[in-house]
């Protein structure tokens, strides 16, 4: 028998590889008793499973296209729902050209970076930023300019500079990412100045805008702000949204949205990734968005978060210690935690040992940093969980200052 050499056989991308820091928590996550703050999962109370059972009457109906290969840019009906649906948010109904339906939107991101990134181009993102996102830009070979984020969002102000000097050492910048409202994990929403503004640097610059928009329709307080889509004049924003936290995570439906030429791009790339999302999903998925169960369901899950939120926000301030510092968000899944002195890497090992999780800040840090940073989500837990999870929370703050 020949010896098998695996570690020669892989490929640089393969070889450089991290797990995901998120996925890997799931064995603490699943210890018997834990109350998980981690993961951004949806409250699976809240599924509206009688009502999406029943959109499998669409199997009845049309399953002689639905159980068949479809097209890859997506199934029809959906994609027509959705430019209708969307509409009011997009500024307009979008051409089917301009629309991809994609295997959740870190397919989207996937299939953006593959149209735009060799190896070694640049993307902006905020800083903190989805882990998720870091890990696939990085394995197409992207390096990351990353800029500071305050209660606006991203500091776009720095941008020009970050830019100029990046492109001085010879580098391509291709594109800005910013997880636009109630920002994973920082819970910032982008103000409506730095979104003009960072319209008006990419044009400058001559960039893409990558609009990541899973938490949008999950607001609240306080009033819409129209997107970087729906301002663009140049087809310079793709501007990514999912089904995930609006519906249900395990449908892995999204959809992404810009410029046609960019669009046939990413569906050349998807064409050989995985020829098209799941006919099936995308056929349930419409059905239940056609019947008006998505406009009746969203008020629920949003008066349903709201509580939660509401709910982590009193468990915190009447447990957490005052030094510790964080912003009710407006909207979306997370709060974002400054725990000045103490490691957050550390605190989680305390943390899981007193019967909570949450995810340590460096996950979210492209380049470095996120020590004393830490991202708890309110929607998965229940609310008792809130409160005793906030009790676990400070008692591992205390064993780390013992
Ligand atoms: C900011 C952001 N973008 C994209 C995704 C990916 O979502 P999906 O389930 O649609 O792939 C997530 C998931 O948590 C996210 O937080």
């Amino acid at each position: 028998m020949s010896q098998l050499n695996l570690e020669a056989l892989f490929s640089d991308v393969a070889r450089s590889m991290k797990p995901s820091p998120i996925r890997e928590l799931v064995p603490y996550i699943k210890r018997p008793g834990m109350i998980s703050f981690a993961g951004g999962n949806p409250d699976p109370m809240i599924f509206p499973i009688a009502e999406f059972a029943g959109s499998s009457i669409v199997l009845g109906k049309n399953g002689a296209d639905v159980l068949q290969y479809g097209a890859t840019d997506g199934y029809e009906p959906l994609k027509k729902f959705i430019s209708g649906w969307m509409a009011p948010r997009m500024g307009r109904v979008t051409e089917p050209g301009e629309l991809l339906i994609t295997t959740g939107s870190q397919q989207g991101m996937d299939l953006l970076c593959a149209a735009l990134i060799n190896p070694g181009d640049m993307i902006i993102t905020e800083e903190p930023t989805y882990p998720g996102a870091i890990h696939t830009m990085r394995n197409r070979g992207a390096g990351f300019i990353t800029v500071p984020c305050d209660d606006d969002g991203m500091m776009v102000d720095l941008l020009p500079e970050l830019i100029e000097s990046a492109r001085a050492s010879g580098k391509k910048v291709k594109f800005i990412y910013s997880i636009v409202n109630f920002q994973n994990p920082a819970g910032c929403t982008l103000s409506l100045a730095r979104r003009k503004k960072m319209l008006e640097i990419a044009a400058q610059y001559d960039l893409i805008i990558f609009e990541d928009d899973p938490y949008g329709h999950l607001r609240y307080d306080g009033s819409d702000i129209p997107t970087m889509f729906s301002m663009d004049r140049d087809g310079r924003v793709a501007y990514a949204c999912s089904f995930s936290k609006i519906l249900a995570p395990g449908a892995r439906v999204a959809w992404i949205t810009g410029h046609s030429d960019l669009v046939r791009k990413m569906v050349m790339v998807k064409q050989g990734v995985d020829m098209c999302t799941s006919v099936v999903a995308q056929a349930l998925v419409a059905q239940y968005c056609m019947d008006g169960h998505l406009d009746g369901f969203l008020p629920k899950i949003v008066s349903h978060y709201r509580k939660k939120r509401d709910g982590m926000a009193e468990a915190f301030a009447k447990y957490l210690p005052k030094d510790i510092s964080y912003k009710v968000p407006e909207g979306g899944f997370f709060f974002w935690l400054t725990v000045p002195g103490i490691d957050t890497e550390e605190l989680f090992k305390k943390a899981v040992d007193r019967g909570v999780a949450f995810v340590h800040g460096r996950a979210f840090y492209a380049n470095g940093g996120g020590e004393n940073v830490l991202r708890t989500c309110f929607t998965f837990a229940t609310s008792d969980d809130l409160e005793e999870g906030s009790r676990r929370l400070r008692d591992a703050i205390e064993d780390m200052r013992r």
